[in-house]
């Protein structure tokens, strides 16, 4: 992690057992679209991770959660690392309904749906498509295991992954404004059904979402 983005990280984990605020679009993309192959920068590879891979997520997580993603990758959550000279460079997880993941969002997923998070590129790989691989990577396999569907939710502020999002033809279908302070959290659930309906999102989220990408 780069000096300033490792020290923002830093104080957003501290505060996280405090407070945790998000106004997020949630995106759908379908897997029944053709994805193209691949294509990762030179020398770097990816690979679905088991256990034995967690010392590759060391630099790109704080260790304080290494255990709850050995949990996840336990319970059979899906997660995507990329690796370069034998460092983990980048992380993508995708995750089912009633995961321990899915359960602490507000959506409620029907059995073909994956919900997409954690996807993540240390600062010296971004800007070079790493991300882009990575997801035509996870949509194939996705696709090949009989998911249907792929949500994600994404802060409206967080431009790359707004455009990565759109890149990649992800549908905005719903808003989310989830708010928690220590235990108490408020979050509207949102069901299979009205993310299939596609609700209005607002203006300027579409607003985003449409005039990044050009
Ligand atoms: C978002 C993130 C995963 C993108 O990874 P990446 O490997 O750099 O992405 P790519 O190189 O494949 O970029 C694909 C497209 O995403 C968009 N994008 C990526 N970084 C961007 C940036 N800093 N500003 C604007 N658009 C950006 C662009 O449209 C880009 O295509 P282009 O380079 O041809 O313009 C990476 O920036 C990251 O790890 N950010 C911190 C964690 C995060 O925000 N995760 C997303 C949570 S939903």
């Amino acid at each position: 992690m780069g000096r300033q983005e490792g020290l923002r990280v830093a104080a957003r984990y501290m505060l996280l057992p405090l407070i945790d605020l998000h106004y997020a679009v949630v995106l759908r993309r379908s897997l029944q679209v053709p994805f193209p192959p691949p294509k990762f920068p030179t020398g770097v590879t990816a690979r679905l991770a088991t256990v034995d891979d967690l010392q590759l997520f060391k630099n790109m997580i704080p260790p304080i959660r290494l255990r709850r993603f050995e949990r996840k990758l336990n319970a059979g959550e899906l997660c995507l690392v990329a690796l370069h000279e034998g460092e983990g460079v980048g992380l993508g997880w995708g995750s089912f309904a009633n995961s321990i993941t899915v359960n602490h969002t507000p959506l409620k997923l029907g059995p073909k749906d994956l919900y997409l998070w954690g996807a993540y590129v240390t600062p010296a790989f971004r800007r070079r498509g790493l991300m882009t691989a990575m997801a035509n990577m996870q949509l194939r396999i996705y696709q090949e295991q009989g998911w249907e569907y792929t949500y994600q939710i994404t802060d409206w502020y967080n431009r790359p992954a707004l455009n990565l999002a759109r890149r990649m033809g992800c549908v905005p279908v719903a808003n989310i404004l989830t708010l928690r302070l220590v235990e108490w959290r408020i979050a509207r659930p949102v069901s299979v059904e009205t993310l299939h309906r596609e609700v209005a999102v607002p203006a300027e989220v579409n607003t985003i979402v449409s005039s990044e990408a050009n």
